[in-house]
C-alpha cells in the first residue's frame, strides 16, 4: 500500500506535534493534579457580550458577514486602540480574523517567501515557529535567556548581522507567552530604530495587551508604523477564546494583500460573534481591569511561594504565566521535573524547554485559574520539593 503521507506539503514534516498538548494531555488524566498549563482565562465572556450574541441571533444575523469584518466591529476595535494604545488604524486598516491565531497565519503566509528568515525571540509561543515553516520560511530562533528574556537592539543587530538579507520578519509577543515580560516605550524605541528603513516586517502579538500590570501598555506600532503589522483580539482580554475572534492591523494598501490570504481561507468570520466581539470593545471597552486585578494578585502570591522555595523568576508583568527556574539543588531537567512533579506532586507546570532555547531548567505555570486552585498548587509544590530534598 503506498504511504500518502510521502506525498503531502513537505514543509509539514518540519512541524512537530504540539509536547505542550501532550504534556497536558498527560497531566489531565491524573487525579486531584492541580492544572497550571492552561492558557486561556477561567473567567466566563462578561454577561452584557453574551447578550449581544443572543440579540444578534434573535435578528438573524445568518449571513455571511463582509470579508474583512463587519463595519461596527472595526470601527469599534478602531476607537479602542486608539484610546487605550494610541495605535491608529482606521477601519478599513483593519480585518477580523479567526482568533489571533489566523491573523499571524495570514500575516505570515502573506510575507514569506519561501527561505526567507524570520527572527524569533526565544522563549516562544510555539505557533510562530510552526507557521514560519508550513510557509517555507526559516525560523531564525534568538535565545534571550541572558538578557532577561527580551530582544535588545544588540541583540537584533548581531543577529541582522549574522543571517544577511535574508531576514524579512521579526515576531514580538509583548506581554509575553511564556514568559510575562514587556517591553518599555524605550526599548521598543531602541528596536524600532534598528529596523527602520530596512525591508523587514515587525509582527506584533499583542493578544495580552490589555493584561499588562504595572505600567501602560506601549506598541512597536507606535514608533514604526509603516512596517509593523500588529495581531490583537479578544480572546485574552474579554475571556471569549471559544467565540475565536482576532484582529488583524496594517497600513492600507498592505491590508490589502493580506486580506486575499484571509478571504481565500475563511470568506469571513461568523456574524454572531463579530457583533459579540464589537459589543466587547464598544460597551465592554473596559472590562478587563477587574480580571486583570486578579491576575495581579494571584502572580504575587506565586511569586512569593515559588521565591520561598528557592524558585528565581523574573517577575511577570503582563499575561497569565509566570516562567520559572528551577531551583538549582532539584532535578534540572525541567521535563523530567515537570512529568514527575505532576504524577507525584500534583503539580502540572509545562516544561520550560518546550518553548525553545533559553528555556532549559524553567518551568511555565499560567495562573489563569482559581486563587483556591494556587493556594492547593503551591502547597503541593512545596511537599513535593521538601520530599525531593530530603531524598
Ligand atoms: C501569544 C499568543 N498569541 C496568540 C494566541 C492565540 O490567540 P487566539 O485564541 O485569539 O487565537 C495565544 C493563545 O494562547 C497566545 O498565547
Amino acid at each position: 500500500m503506498m504511504d500518502m503521507t510521502n506525498y503531502l506539503n513537505r514543509q509539514l514534516s518540519g512541524v512537530k506535534a504540539s509536547a505542550i498538548l501532550t504534556f497536558a494531555n498527560f497531566a489531565q488524566q491524573i487525579p486531584n493534579v492541580i492544572n497550571f498549563t492552561l492558557g486561556e482565562p477561567d473567567f466566563n465572556t462578561p454577561d452584557h457580550i453574551k447578550q449581544a450574541a443572543i440579540k444578534s441571533i434573535n435578528d438573524d444575523h445568518s449571513h455571511y458577514a463582509p470579508a474583512n469584518g463587519t463595519l461596527t466591529l472595526r470601527q469599534n476595535a478602531s476607537t479602542f486602540l486608539a484610546g487605550k494604545y494610541r495605535q491608529h488604524y482606521t477601519p478599513d486598516e483593519i480585518i477580523v480574523t479567526q482568533g489571533a491565531t489566523e491573523a499571524l497565519y495570514t500575516a505570515i503566509v502573506s510575507v514569506l517567501n519561501p527561505g526567507d528568515k524570520v527572527i524569533i525571540p526565544t522563549p516562544t509561543f510555539p505557533l510562530y515557529i510552526a507557521d514560519v515553516t508550513v510557509a517555507g520560511g526559516q525560523p531564525v530562533l534568538v535565545n534571550t535567556a541572558a538578557t532577561g528574556f527580551k530582544l535588545t537592539p544588540e541583540l537584533l543587530t548581531e543577529t541582522l548581522a549574522r543571517e544577511g538579507d535574508g531576514v524579512k520578519m521579526v515576531v514580538l509577543n509583548y506581554p509575553s507567552n511564556p514568559t510575562g515580560v514587556v517591553y518599555s516605550s524605550e526599548e521598543l524605541k531602541a528596536l524600532a530604530d534598528v529596523l527602520r528603513d530596512k525591508p523587514i516586517f515587525a509582527l506584533c502579538d499583542e493578544i495580552y495587551s490589555e493584561l499588562h500590570y504595572d505600567q501602560p501598555h506601549v506598541s512597536l506600532s507606535n514608533y514604526l508604523p509603516e512596517q509593523t503589522i500588529l495581531v490583537t483580539g479578544v480572546s485574552k482580554s474579554h475571556a471569549m477564546t471559544g467565540w475565536r475572534t482576532g484582529l488583524l492591523c496594517a497600513p492600507q494598501p498592505l491590508i490589502n494583500e493580506l486580506s486575499k490570504i484571509h478571504q481565500f481561507t475563511i470568506t469571513s468570520t461568523a456574524t454572531v460573534t463579530q457583533d459579540a466581539a464589537a459589543a466587547a470593545l464598544g460597551a465592554g471597552k473596559d472590562d478587563a481591569l477587574p480580571m486583570r486585578d486578579a491576575y495581579v494578585a494571584r502572580r504575587d502570591y506565586i511569586l512569593t511561594a515559588l521565591n520561598e522555595l528557592g524558585f528565581k523568576t523574573i517577575k511577570p508583568n503582563g499575561a497569565f504565566y509566570i516562567y520559572t527556574k528551577i531551583a538549582s539543588d532539584l532535578e534540572q531537567d525541567d521535563e523530567k521535573f515537570a512529568y514527575d512533579l505532576a504524577e507525584k506532586g500534583l503539580v502540572a507546570a509545562v516544561p520550560g524547554s518546550y518553548f525553545g532555547p533559553g528555556g532549559e531548567h524553567y518551568l511555565r505555570l499560567s495562573y489563569a485559574t482559581s486563587m483556591a486552585e494556587i493556594r492547593q498548587g503551591m502547597t503541593n509544590l512545596k511537599d513535593y520539593v521538601e520530599r525531593q530534598r530530603a531524598e
